[in-house]
């Protein structure tokens, strides 16, 4: 990229900003001149990314709160608001969903999944939409393959992308009327903690070890390797940069060739 201060003098929100996926888009985007409104439920993870940040020369507040409470959303949005007066990009990354038997799951479970991935962006988006608007600011969703290609184990990942998904394509026709930018990316398998504690239990359970695990993962999945967090970061700052202004209403697979699909 010729000028890696492509975002400078904007103000962007990442949810899910303390750990993964969340924390590498975060620390990318500051990298190239935002300045990070960082949201998770944990304040010390939040303030060593905040840390980290500034220790590079960048800007950053943390605005700790549970996504799941319909309250916390609009509050995330004020607060970017009150600490730097705008808001020019909103990436919607936070997201948990139970995996498991679909017997097994619990109604609780299918409305937590829903609670925090859909309706927290959902309703951030809804707080944030007439700073975006005002300033011809830019909408990332941060979704997941498992929207596209559904699966026994995923029951509730995959229905929740899937309205993930649909809930981007209707804000990205608002957002022409609007000149809002509105985009997902559909992540594959990524190294995240959540990833590697998931593979950490498999092993525990059946033997063999991580790496091996890792490996039948890329074999089975017939993808390229398992992601890093900064794969998707790179995308993002690209998605949300000047330079890919005619991209809207993308949903855009970053799986290592996972999705078989068209
Ligand atoms: N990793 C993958 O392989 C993969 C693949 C496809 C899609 N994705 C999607 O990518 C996104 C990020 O995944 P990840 O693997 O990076 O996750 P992660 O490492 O588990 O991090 C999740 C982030 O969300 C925050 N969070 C969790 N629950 C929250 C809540 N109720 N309110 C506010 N913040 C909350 C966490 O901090 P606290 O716990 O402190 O709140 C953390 O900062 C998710 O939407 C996930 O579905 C991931």
């Amino acid at each position: 990229m010729a000028n890696n201060k492509t975002l400078e003098g904007k103000i962007a929100i990442v949810t899910g900003s303390s750990k993964g996926i969340g924390r590498a888009i975060a620390l990318r985007l500051a990298q190239d001149g935002a300045t990070l409104v960082l949201s998770a439920r944990t304040a010390a993870d939040l303030a060593k990314v905040e840390a980290e940040i500034k220790s590079a020369g960048g800007k950053a507040t943390s605005v700790a709160g549970d996504l799941r409470e319909p309250a916390a959303p609009a509050a995330l949005a004020n607060a970017a608001i009150v600490a730097y007066g705008a808001i020019d990009i909103v990436v919607n990354n936070a997201g948990a969903t139970k995996r498991g038997d679909f017997f097994a799951l619990t109604d609780a479970d299918w409305i937590d999944g829903f609670a925090l991935k859909l309706l927290g962006a959902v309703r951030l988006t809804r707080a944030a939409w007439p700073q975006l608007k005002a300033r011809r600011g830019s909408l990332l969703n941060i979704i997941g393959a498992g929207g596209r290609t559904p699966g026994p184990e995923f029951t509730i990942g995959g229905s929740v992308n899937g309205a993930c998904q649909s809930f981007t394509k209707a804000m990205a026709d608002i957002g022409i009327r609007d000149g809002v930018q509105v985009n997902a990316i559909n992540p594959g398998r990524v190294k995240t903690e959540r990833f590697q504690s998931m593979i950490a239990a498999e092993t525990a359970q059946h033997g063999g070890d991580v790496n091996a695990a890792i490996q039948e993962i890329v074999r089975k999945l017939n993808i390229v390797r398992v992601g890093e967090p900064e794969d998707v970061a790179n995308l993002a700052a690209f998605i949300v940069s000047p330079q890919s202004r005619y991209l809207q209403g993308a949903l855009i697979d970053l799986d290592g060739g996972q999705t078989k699909t068209i």
